[in-house]
């Protein structure tokens, strides 16, 4: 029964934010940011990413804390109860179930990808990289995804020790874990930048960080053969301007309920407003910071910057391999990564977790337990489908079963959830409910209503509009 048990809270506001930060920064700082960015072709996606960040991110951030905690349930029950208390229809209950949803659908895979940071991890801890080249480390990685033992393992491995902080509980477990391990993210990440910066190219990764070109990014080559037919060597592209708006809401965790949860054990007394451009200020240094710390390699390596997912786990060993200290730094890194994926995928067990826990008043450790496993055995999917694996030639709509979970939720349960919550505070609930909740100052107030209710809707209704635009026409 909702309400049957008393709802948990963090036990201070730096507990908080340290949760909400380790939600934040994860696979999506350290390993997609830097390969978004460098196919989106370094400062002009840096600068737009940041842009969306805060004119767009940020106020989404501060509209799901609120609702969490006004509403004091799960996902599902917040956004039932406080459309009850506006007067409006219950389907706004689908907000909270596409959450919980989603991020039941998501921690599946990135477990899976969490599993990978753990091998490699492993792996470079036991000098597996030393003296390797480009196609050495290629089939390393593609045999290591191919390996329907290894992977399994990884994957379980991963998803246990998510289960074992998640069955702990919010201050027992969410919190110990948290205030310890992303200090020590912090404390890794530093090291890794100041390494980087003196045995690889800093000064290129500067230009190529920050220094935008705008034609990088609004434009991308044709194809050779588009070229051959007479197209212009450049074609006009919104590509990587939609990314960017995805990849921020992806790294500031909107839109799954995960957010939406850990407010929910928010106390009164913190500042919701503040609190959120903490999160997000924090959020986006790391990935700066990541990208600080593998850039210098990739140039003074010659590696691809434009090598997409594969960077991260084929480019970099090679580095790692090569490089003094390589055994211990690329533990260091690989643990960076281990450690970030873990504090946000605690946060994407949380959503089913405190739904299920509501709904059968079961204790959470056996909640825990039972909905971790479940995801665990849906990842399987995912896992398998991956290199030359036993599901790889599976196809959904002509894409691999982890790259279509990827689309479902990143492309059309995120964006739609993010658009009815921004429409939801902006709109439906009364501004008075809102301003009473947030307590900001009156000016502060009036920039966020405005940004939740013109801004965001708009940007994310672009963004889906395109994205179904372009499934259907190709
Ligand atoms: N933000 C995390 C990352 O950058 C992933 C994540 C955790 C997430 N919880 C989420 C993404 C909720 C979307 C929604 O890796």
């Amino acid at each position: 029964m909702a309400g049957a048990t008393q709802h948990a809270h963090w036990s201070s506001r730096w507990a908080f934010i340290m949760a909400a930060v380790g939600s934040a920064v994860g696979l999506g700082n350290i390993w997609k940011f830097p390969y978004e960015a460098g196919q989106g072709g370094g400062g002009a996606f840096v600068m737009v990413y940041l842009l969306f960040v805060f004119f767009i991110g940020t106020p989404m951030l501060v509209a799901e804390l609120s609702l969490g905690r006004r509403g004091q349930l799960s996902p599902v029950g917040t956004m039932k109860k406080i459309a009850q208390e506006e007067k409006k229809s219950h389907w706004w209950g689908l907000i909270g179930w596409s959450g919980v949803v989603g991020a039941f659908i998501v921690i599946s895979f990135y477990s899976v990808v969490g599993g990978w940071t753990l091998a490699y991890m492993v792996k470079a801890a036991m000098g597996s990289f030393s003296g390797i080249d480009a196609a050495t480390a290629e089939s390393t990685f593609v045999g290591y995804i191919s390996d329907p033992v290894m992977t399994l393992v990884s994957h379980f491995a991963f998803m246990a020790i998510t289960i074992f902080i998640v069955a702990k509980g919010v201050q027992g477990g969410l919190e110990k874990a948290v205030t310890v391990l992303m200090p020590a993210l912090f404390a890794i990440l530093i090291i890794l930048v100041i390494y980087s910066g003196f045995t690889g190219d800093f000064a290129k990764t500067i230009d190529f960080l920050f220094n935008p070109d705008f034609n990088e990014l609004l434009y991308k080559p044709n194809t050779p053969e588009a070229i051959a037919a007479g197209a212009p060597a450049q074609r006009f592209s919104f590509d990587m301007v939609l990314q960017a708006l995805g990849q921020s809401f992806f790294s500031l965790s909107l839109a799954l309920g995960s957010i939406m949860t850990y407010g929910s054990y928010l106390t009164k007394d913190v500042k919701i407003g503040r609190s959120a451009v903490t999160i997000a200020a924090a959020d986006s240094s790391v990935a700066l910071m990541a990208g600080l710390a593998i850039f210098p390699i990739v140039f003074a390596y010659g590696l691809d910057v434009a090598g997409g997912g594969g960077l991260v786990f084929m480019s970099l060993p090679i580095a790692f391999g090569q490089m003094p200290l390589g055994i211990v730094f690329g533990t260091l890194f690989f643990g960076l990564l281990a450690v970030a994926a873990i504090t946000s995928s605690i946060s994407l067990l949380e959503p089913p977790v405190s739904y299920v826990e509501e709904k059968t008043g079961w204790n959470r450790r056996k909640v825990a337990i039972t909905m971790g496993v479940a995801a665990g055995v849906l990842g399987i999917l995912s896992a398998y489908s991956q290199g030359t694996n036993m599901l790889a030639d599976v196809r959904i709509f002509g894409l691999n079963i982890m790259d279509a979970k990827d689309f479902l939720t990143n492309n059309i349960m995120m964006p739609l959830a993010g658009l009815f919550t921004a429409l939801f505070v902006g709109w439906f609930v009364t501004r008075k409910s809102m301003m009473e909740e947030l307590a900001m100052e009156d000016k502060t107030f009036r920039i966020w209503y405005f940004l939740a209710r013109f801004v965001s809707p708009t940007a994310i209704g672009i963004i889906f509009i395109k994205l179904i635009y372009d499934t259907i026409v190709g």
